[in-house]
């Protein structure tokens, strides 16, 4: 999906859920957030190793409701909708300065529908030149597929992301990687480094990315 379009500069492409987003719903514990998010990526990490396809919005609801039941708790529909209005984290308003050198896409495993919705609510959907997400491919992160297909369109290029296993998947294909470490957690030793590691989106602004 073409959002704005009329020079071409170094990619900065944007990871949305935990990156640009905060994964917090007002009277939704803590720890059962974390369940959630953790079922949900898990259920995308096994669809992809199966090569079954079903799109981020339905495997955010069928996560939702198993740990629902596995917690006891009554599975209410329209909590779902509140995952359309999360919250951006407060350094998301140097996107404003990032977009002034750069080309900021999304990249990410969430629908059109959600992505659009999420960044029109947080009024910085005109900030993007193009959200990509993996329903061009049909396959989740950290699929190669995903990476090679957005390099493939697009060209030269940044994920920037807070998620590790994210940015593995980048570097796994020769992608150029961010980390954005908002949870201070260190990367794990399993894969290769990103090319940088920063704590806020205000430090990317400093870097002089080629
Ligand atoms: C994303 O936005 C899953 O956080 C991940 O693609």
């Amino acid at each position: 999906m073409i959002v704005n379009s009329d020079r071409r500069n170094l990619i900065l492409a944007f990871d949305v859920y935990g990156t640009l987003f905060q994964i917090k719903i007002p009277d939704i514990p803590e720890h059962i957030m974390n369940e959630w998010r953790q079922k949900q990526l898990e259920f995308t990490w096994r669809l992809a190793l199966m090569e079954k396809w079903l799109d981020f919005d339905e495997v955010t609801k069928i996560a939702f409701k198993y740990i629902c039941e596995k917690n006891n708790l009554n599975f209410n529909d329209s909590i779902l909708e509140e995952w359309l209005m999360l919250k951006p984290f407060d350094d998301v308003s140097e996107l404003k300065s990032l977009c002034e050198s750069y080309d900021l896409f999304i990249l990410s495993n969430g629908t059109y529908k959600s992505i659009q919705a999420l960044l029109k609510n947080s009024n910085i959907l005109d900030l993007f030149k193009k959200i990509y997400s993996v329903e061009e491919v049909r396959t989740y992160k950290p699929s190669p597929k995903v990476y090679k297909d957005f390099m493939n369109k697009h060209g030269n290029s940044y994920l920037i992301s807070s998620n590790a296993w994210d940015l593995a998947g980048a570097k796994n294909v020769g992608m150029k990687a961010i980390y954005l470490n908002r949870y201070n957690i260190p990367l794990d030793t399993l894969s290769q480094k990103p090319d940088y590691i920063v704590n806020n989106l205000k430090d990317i602004v400093r870097l002089k990315l080629t």
